[in-house]
């Protein structure tokens, strides 16, 4: 009877050490290899940060209060789709990862290739920086890629595992496509095939802000569209039961600005500034947006240059080397030795004025109208907070940290991201489990040590007493 209670007292002792060790008072399963949680890649095009302030956006706002929404999010000079996305996937500004314009070139040829034929100029893309799928793979992980610009591309002897480049002639706005797309993304890939990280692009709302402007009621119309879209993905994560496994981050390349039309404004055209001339030109890129790029024929530069420096008040004109370092726009052989921007509104012509969109992007990133849009929600994301502007540059150490993959060197910082995470103690569950079983194991040893003392004890006391009865 007394064994049975001082027993019963030693292992009573031992469990209020169960109760509170401190890393298991943390909400979250730390993370581990096989507690993993997939990620999902969404950009829609040319999404600016504001574009649900003027239109109702339930499916949005659902995702704000279940997640993190960030103010804004401000992408890469130049502000255009194959750059700014190239920067999402490699963390890294366009110097650094050469994807420097939407249109492959040659000065010397005079050969340009528009947006979708240089998606399969593997050189263009495979400049030294390589994009997350390929890292993700080459630490075991599997990765998708839909329709997202450098797709197509082979990346070191690489391409990612599984992918969808969109038709030569493909429309872009079509929302039952869109669906069958996401099907395809959260049914196959990530519920049969098992994926860890997929990339998905949509061509809108770009399109629509080019073509009517971003104030017009046709790209509201648009935002809504992208909007049931949020929805029907958040609903296809639900049904196939992998809401608490799969993060979703939905941002966007860049914004949209309305350009200001003929009669109000004196347009930018190159040929009609005094002392500028195209026989002083070897190669021109020019009339595609805001953004123009000359290549000077020999000993021509110092002329060019003046000519062009201060002919319009709403044109900046740099030479490669003289570009401001924010811009992060200089530093890389294919960059051209005269780079002219302009401001909001306007864009740079050559001849004459071709260009007759609405809307326009590519300006400065300081722009308020190039800020892009930038939500996330999961299980490693907060609920229902609202956080300061991040850089686009900034996503990409953030996938990393999410997948559990050693990141490549890039330019973004996982600090500006962090807190957008549940807090996690990374004290690490084997550890935790390892540490409960030596717990019990010294606690068994000492009850049964104890026991056996305790019997000697008794028994040497009982023998004692009978020795001197
Ligand atoms: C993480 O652990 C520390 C002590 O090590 C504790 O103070 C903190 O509350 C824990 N955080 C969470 C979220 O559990
Ligand atoms: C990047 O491209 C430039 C010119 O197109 C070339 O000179 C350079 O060697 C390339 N760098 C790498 C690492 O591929
Ligand atoms: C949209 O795409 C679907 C599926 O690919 C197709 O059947 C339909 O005809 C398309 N609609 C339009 C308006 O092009
Ligand atoms: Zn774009």
């Amino acid at each position: 009877m007394l064994l049975l209670c001082l027993a019963v007292l030693c292992l009573t002792a031992s469990s209020p050490c169960d109760a509170a060790p401190p890393w298991k008072s943390g909400l979250q399963p730390v993370f581990t290899g096989s507690a993993r949680n997939k990620l999902l890649l969404i950009s829609f095009d040319g999404f600016r940060w504001d574009y649900d302030q003027d239109v109702e956006t339930p499916y949005l706002d659902k995702m704000a209060q279940d997640g993190v929404k960030a103010v804004y999010v401000t992408p890469p000079f130049l502000t255009i789709t194959s750059p700014s996305h190239f920067t999402m996937l490699t963390g890294r500004n366009v110097e650094n990862h050469g994807v420097i314009h939407n249109i492959w070139f040659n000065t010397i040829t005079q050969e340009k290739k528009q947006y979708y034929m240089t998606q399969f100029v593997d050189s263009y893309w495979n400049n030294g920086s390589l994009p997350i799928w390929i890292t993700a793979q080459r630490q075991g992980l599997k990765a998708g890629s839909l329709h997202f610009p450098g797709t197509a591309a082979t990346y070191k002897g690489e391409t990612v595992g599984v992918r969808q480049v969109e038709p030569r002639f493909y429309d872009h706005s079509n929302e039952t496509d869109w669906k069958l797309n996401i099907n395809k993304v959260i049914g196959e890939w990530f519920h049969q095939k098992d994926q860890d990280f997929v990339s998905l692009y949509f061509g809108e709302p770009d399109l629509t802000g080019h073509k009517y402007g971003p104030d017009s009621p046709k790209r509201r119309e648009m935002v809504q569209q992208v909007d049931r879209t949020v929805g029907y993905i958040r609903d296809k994560i639900q049904d196939y039961g992998l809401t608490d496994k799969l993060n979703i981050i939905i941002t966007a390349d860049h914004g949209m600005s309305t350009v200001l039309q003929d009669g109000l404004v004196e347009k930018i055209i190159l040929s009609k500034i005094p002392g500028f001339s195209f026989k002083d030109i070897q190669f021109q890129l020019l009339d595609y947006g805001p953004v123009g790029m000359l290549l000077p024929k020999e000993g021509m530069l110092e002329k060019v240059y003046e000519a062009l420096k201060g002919s319009h008040p709403h044109l900046h004109v740099y030479k490669k080397e003289e570009m401001p370092a924010r811009l992060h726009y200089s530093n890389h052989p294919r960059i051209l030795p005269i780079i002219l921007i302009a401001d909001p509104g306007y864009i740079v012509n050559g001849f004459l004025p071709v260009h007759y969109t609405k809307g326009e992007h590519g300006f400065d990133n300081e722009v308020m109208d190039m800020k892009a849009f930038f939500r996330v929600v999961g299980p490693d994301f907060r609920k229902n907070k609202i956080v300061d502007p991040l850089d686009l540059v900034d996503v990409y150490p953030l996938m990393c940290h999410l997948l559990g993959i050693n990141p490549e060197i890039n330019d973004g910082h996982l600090d500006n991201t962090k807190h957008m995470l549940v807090p996690k103690n990374n004290t690490g569950g084997d550890i935790n489990k390892k540490y409960n079983g030596m717990e019990a194991l010294i606690g068994f040893s000492a009850v049964i040590g104890f026991l056996v003392l305790l019997f000697i004890i008794t028994t040497s006391y009982n023998m004692c007493k009978r020795t001197r009865e």
